[in-house]
């Protein structure tokens, strides 16, 4: 597969086993960024990367703010990396945000390559170009458009991925699949109906996920029309991750958010309320017990968390809601008057 960005054009390569894809990944100076949970659970793996070239970062949201990157910076260039080298990460969502926003500001734009090693990361953001990073309590609110010089996908990798790390990549998935079409969508939920983790179902929809994006991101790289309607669930789940402390795993959020987003597309009238229930039954096992959670966290947070996000204003808040599969739309919504009463009856009444 081939990306098409107007910072520079870039494929996504298929490799066998975790082992090949880190001999692909290899070039004349390395630098590697690893996930340090990767690097523990692929020690065979790992036996022929030289230490002096691996720095090792936790994957966690502390780790992704901006005033903790510079001992980040600072280890890398201890390790002697220059303009010429290559910067190769290798790890989930966290990493590649990371990655990312180092290669582009490192000697103002160093070569990077990822090797995406979570479902998440795999089937949806390791194409788009995005880095973002944290500041202070600001969740994403930093970052740079530069998308890596080569994707190394390998599904061999996935074999130890945690369960709800699997339903937080399916997350994304499902987001996808959703805004692709009621056919794509309706193949996806029958896959999931018996999946048990099989790596052949994960490869499947990781490939198809990615072709779904793929035009949103080519024809839009900075996200400025039609890529916005890939936040569907976004403008929510990123305020459930936020008011629970991140308690609530990335994609997991997302399909929260995508169920409140459906609930509030019913209630002003947008979609028959048959496609929110259908929904609301067809997710449950994805998200449950999740809604626990965020029925426990302080609701005041919630709100605060929607009426920071960077694109409301003024009490309106702008949404992505839904017209059924395949029909997304930017809608500006009313947080007091609209927002407000959707939100509270959903988490109140609908999570059970
Ligand atoms: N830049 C973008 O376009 C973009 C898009 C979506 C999400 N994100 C960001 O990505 C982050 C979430 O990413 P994520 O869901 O990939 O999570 P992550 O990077 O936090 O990884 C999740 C957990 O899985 C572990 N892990 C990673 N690979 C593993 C493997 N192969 N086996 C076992 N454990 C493994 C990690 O150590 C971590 O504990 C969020 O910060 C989100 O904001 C960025
Ligand atoms: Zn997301």
């Amino acid at each position: 597969m081939q990306i098409k960005s107007s910072v520079h054009d870039y494929a996504v390569e298929e490799f066998g086993t975790f082992a090949e894809t880190l001999t692909a990944a290899r070039t004349a100076q390395p630098l590697y960024l690893i996930d340090r949970r990767v690097h523990e659970l692929y020690p065979g793996e790992f036996a022929s990367v030289p230490p002096e070239s691996c720095v090792l970062i936790d994957a966690s949201e502390k780790q992704k703010a901006f005033e903790n990157l510079t001992p980040v910076f600072l280890e890398i260039l201890r390790h002697g990396m220059r303009r010429d080298w290559t910067l190769i990460v290798i790890g989930g969502g966290v990493l590649q945000d990371i990655g990312c926003f180092i290669a582009t500001v490192l000697f103002r734009g160093a070569r990077w390559e990822l090797i995406p090693t979570t479902l998440l990361a795999q089937a949806d953001s390791c194409i788009g170009s995005k880095s973002s990073i944290n500041i202070g309590p600001y969740k994403n609110q930093i970052g740079t458009f530069y998308p890596p010089h080569r994707v190394l996908l390998t599904d061999d990798v996935l074999r130890t991925l945690p369960w709800d790390e699997i339903r937080s990549g399916l997350g994304e998935v499902i987001k996808l699949q959703l805004l692709s079409s009621r056919a794509d969508y309706a193949e996806l939920m029958t896959d999931l109906a018996t999946f048990k983790g099989e790596g052949a179902t994960l490869a499947k929809w990781t490939r198809r996920s990615l072709t779904v994006k793929q035009p949103y991101i080519e024809t839009d790289e900075f996200d400025r029309g039609v890529r916005n309607l890939l936040n569907y669930g976004h403008t929510f789940g990123h305020a459930y991750e936020s008011a629970t402390d991140f308690g609530i795993p990335h994609g997991v959020s997302v399909i929260l958010g995508i169920l409140t987003a459906t609930f509030v597309s019913a209630q002003l009238g947008l979609v028959d309320a048959q496609h929110y229930l259908e929904l609301k039954t067809a997710l449950a096992p994805w998200h449950q017990p999740y809604g626990d959670v965020l029925r426990a966290a302080e609701r005041e947070r919630v709100f605060a968390a929607i009426r920071h996000d960077k694109k409301n204003t003024r009490g309106v808040v702008q949404c992505i809601l839904t017209r059924g599969p395949g029909a997304m739309e930017k809608r500006a919504v009313s947080l007091e008057d609209e927002l407000v009463p959707a939100v509270n009856t959903f988490i109140d009444g609908e999570l059970s």
